[in-house]
């Protein structure tokens, strides 16, 4: 170990091969064995670092910033979204900020998709069904789900993700409507079949509506109990973007209520938690944060990671720089 090599702290395990890039600019830390650190342990254990990699549950602010101290360069978050970042805070104090966009669109669009298919067609229901050894027989009106094709598929939100979710949709037979703060140009939208609509109309035409927007001040709370009553009360909702940007107490009422007919869940407000009226209902589907989690989404996310963080370090360019 020579005296000047920087050093780089990983805020979580990332994958072996990430590590290795890291390694061949800087001395890395991580905790070990791997856990979340406390607010007040990530501080100490970042004072001092010249590049972090962190996630999406450190709250990378100012504070986080002025405890690494003013030689940190770059925070890599291993993660696209990062509404847990003060972007403009890291760009006042020159550090430079990245995040994860692209290698990860098929993998959570899978996963979107994966709770869209167990809430309509009601897997989760019915497998709960066999393990609690419930007896029963197949017969022409049990556990009957909803159909996809011919439905639409209401996207908030078409960017990388919500494209790669409408191309999913249309191989199975839906049509493609979506919301959003712009326009997508009119190449995509003929590629996707995909007519734009304002929000509210969006609202009470989709027969499945998927978030796809990042959580800004503007999206907390977008889907609250006035968006849930515009909906169709056979439409389903499915959020894998990020919990906030639903009203969990709100979407309970609804599915309990009948005022929706179910909803598939990857996000919630207040992780790792889970709102506990959404736990005792059965029209919806839960995950436990898992839209990027393959290991072939994770290697490619912690790479990019590491890239960017071993071409700042190096005096080159970020690969995927989040600007403030
Ligand atoms: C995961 O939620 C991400 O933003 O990458």
């Amino acid at each position: 170990m020579t005296e000047n090599r920087p050093r780089i702290v990983v805020t979580r395990k990332i994958a072996e091969p990430a590590l290795a890039v890291l390694r061949e600019v800087g001395d890395v830390w991580f905790p070990e064995p791997d856990r979340a650190l406390s607010p007040g342990e990530l501080h100490t254990a970042i004072a001092g670092a010249d590049a972090i990699v962190s996630t999406l549950h450190d709250r990378v602010d100012a504070a986080f910033a002025d405890a690494a101290g003013p030689q940190v360069k770059v925070i890599a978050t291993v993660a696209v979204g990062y509404d847990n970042a003060d972007v403009a805070a890291l760009t006042d104090r020159g550090i430079v900020f990245t995040n994860t966009p692209g290698v990860l669109t098929d993998a959570t669009a899978d996963l979107a998709f994966g709770l869209l298919l167990v809430v309509t067609r009601r897997l989760g229901e019915g497998e709960r069904l066999l393990r609690a050894r419930t007896p029963w027989s197949f017969n022409l009106g049990f556990m009957l789900g909803s159909g996809l094709q011919g439905k639409t598929l209401g996207i908030v939100g078409l960017g990388q993700i919500g494209q790669a979710v409408a191309r999913r949709a249309l191989a199975f037979g839906m049509d493609i409507a979506y919301s959003g703060r712009r326009r997508v140009p009119g190449e995509v939208e003929n590629a996707l079949q995909a007519r734009y609509l304002p929000f509210e109309e969006l609202l009470h035409t989709a027969d499945v509506l998927s978030l796809h927007c990042p959580l800004t001040p503007e999206t907390r709370h977008l889907i609250d109990a006035t968006a849930l009553a515009s909906m169709k009360p056979s439409a389903f909702l499915i959020n894998t973007t990020r919990g906030p940007v639903v009203d969990e107490a709100a979407l309970a009422d609804a599915l309990a209520d009948g005022v929706i007919a179910g909803a598939g869940l990857d996000v919630f407000e207040k992780e790792p938690e889970v709102h506990p009226r959404l736990l005792e209902l059965d029209n919806v589907a839960l995950a436990p944060h898992l839209g990027s989690a393959t290991v072939e989404t994770r290697t490619a996310m912690a790479m990019l990671a590491a890239r960017n963080v071993a071409a700042v370090l190096t005096g080159g360019d970020p690969l995927t720089p989040v600007k403030g």
